[in-house]
């Protein structure tokens, strides 16, 4: 059987950072650790003026591109995942052919394109489509582009407003890639639920505690079923596990959910008996309310040992490096926990040819999806070419002042003029609105 995954993966931030700690906390009169210890951000993206969903996507897509010497016949899907669509007909998708058809001779005219709608879980599952269309043999050879491309806003004042972020990750899906292989075993949690919703609105409504209690809970059901379609879930199998993250903070949450429930029955759990019991079963109580407290009681326990600490240090710290300057990207924000993971291999000269990642994705509204990547050959000298630090490094840090007008610029129902802060530089821009009020697009040298 043919080996389907991603072959190559690139990155692009909004050029505009916000720091957390020095710059909104002051202004909000907070705690700076409620950002850099609670939720575990230091600084959000955001879009200069010249810059949307498109640009970014375009941009990434099309260094990926120059990189692997791809030209648009190599392409037979373009797939866009975002929450932040401007329009309820047209896909990105097109938008960002149309960039992209600026700069190559050629087209896209026989690439199948679309837009992927379900929260922050459309970035996978867009490579699960492409993935599919490739399995099923109808890609003659040709990659699919799938590109998760946000500007994760929130109204001022919600408490989402710290966790704000703006990015692309564009991602070449091929057979015998180059970094990472799908498994096909998968598993879904998935339910009707109302935590997270923008019912023809820019700005979401959301009830973000009940947001947090749902990942947890769609997770949960999604692991289970992954077992059930026969994926292995044993921590020891794993070298990272790269979850959707839309703060840090509640990444800490799930990874000590994930390690308590991957550990039950296994060597880990019995090991650890002597020290802290071992987990309690729901069969061993009378009603509900004692289990859970007794859970609750394990749970902190476990949370205190060497084994998980040393767990959760080398298999989930390393994924949240990027989100933690970048804060959320909504679909990419999965695609960035794995990348960080893999730079942070690479710059340990960790040998990961043929070691596993266990991928947690997660959308409200609600869907969870867990599925394991076998990291291939050639993985090291493609995460030694993304330039996401550089990119971090050189963004502009705006004052709280200059962030108020970056929100309101960004605001589709205000159409606020603002000078750029950057100098764009060999990239797509945004450049105004045509007749029928679509988005224009220029290359600039
Ligand atoms: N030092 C250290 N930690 C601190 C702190 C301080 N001075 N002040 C607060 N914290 C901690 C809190 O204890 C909390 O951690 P905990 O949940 O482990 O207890 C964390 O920082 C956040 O503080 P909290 O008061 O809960 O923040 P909030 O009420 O402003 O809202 C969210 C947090 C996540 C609900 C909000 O940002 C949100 O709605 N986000 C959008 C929805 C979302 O991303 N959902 C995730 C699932 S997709």
């Amino acid at each position: 059987m043919t080996a389907v995954g991603i072959d190559a993966i690139e990155i692009w931030t909004g050029k505009l950072k916000l720091d957390l700690p020095e710059t909104f906390a002051p202004v909000k009169d907070e705690d700076p650790e409620k950002y850099t210890k609670g939720l575990g951000l230091y600084a959000s993206s955001f879009p200069d003026s010249y810059e949307d969903i498109v640009t970014m996507g375009a941009n990434a897509a099309h260094r990926l591109m120059e990189r692997k010497g791809l030209t648009p016949d190599d392409i037979g899907r373009i797939d866009v995942a975002t929450e932040s669509a401007f329009d309820n007909s047209k896909p990105v998708s097109t938008y960002i052919a149309g960039c992209l058809e600026q700069v190559y001779d050629g087209d896209f005219h026989h690439a199948n394109k679309g837009e992927r709608k379900f929260a922050c879980i459309a970035g996978t599952q867009s490579l699960d489509d492409a993935y599919n269309w490739i399995k099923a043999g109808r890609n003659r050879g040709r990659s699919a582009l799938v590109i998760a491309t946000d500007t994760a806003l929130y109204a001022r004042g919600d408490p989402g407003e710290a966790t704000q972020g703006a990015g692309a990750v564009a991602m070449l899906i091929s057979e015998d890639p180059s970094i990472v292989e799908l498994s096909t075993e998968q598993g879904y949690g998935s339910a009707d639920e109302t935590d997270f919703l923008k019912p023809n609105q820019q700005f979401p409504s959301v009830d973000g505690k009940r947001s947090m209690q749902v990942y947890l809970a769609r997770m949960r059901e999604a692991l289970e079923d992954f077992e059930r379609a026969g994926g292995e879930t044993h921590p020891g199998d794993y070298v990272f596990g790269p979850y959707h993250t839309p703060f840090p903070g509640m990444v800490r949450k799930a990874g000590l959910f994930a390690f308590r429930h991957t550990i039950r029955d296994t060597d880990i759990e019995e090991e650890l008996a002597a020290e802290i019991g071992r987990q309690p079963r729901e069969d061993d109580y009378d009603d509900r309310e004692a289990f859970e407290e007794a859970i609750r009681g394990y749970m902190d326990d476990l949370k205190a040992t060497d084994q998980y600490q040393e767990w959760y240090a080398n298999t989930i710290d390393p994924t949240l490096r990027i989100s933690r300057e970048v804060g959320n990207w909504y679909t990419g924000s999965v695609h960035i926990a794995r990348a960080s993971a893999l730079q942070y291999a690479a710059e340990n000269d960790m040998e990961m040819t043929g070691k596993k990642l266990l991928v947690g994705s997660y959308g409200s509204g609600a869907q969870a999806e867990i599925h394991a990547e076998t990291v291939q050959e050639g993985w090291e000298e493609e995460l030694d070419q993304l330039s996401i630090d550089e990119q971090i490094r050189n963004r502009h840090d705006l004052t709280y002042e200059e962030y108020e007008q970056v929100h309101d610029r960004h605001n589709h129902d205000k159409r606020v003029e603002l000078e750029d802060f950057t100098e764009p530089e060999n990239e797509f821009v945004f450049v105004g609105r045509g007749d029928m009020d679509e988005r224009t697009y220029e290359y600039v040298e």
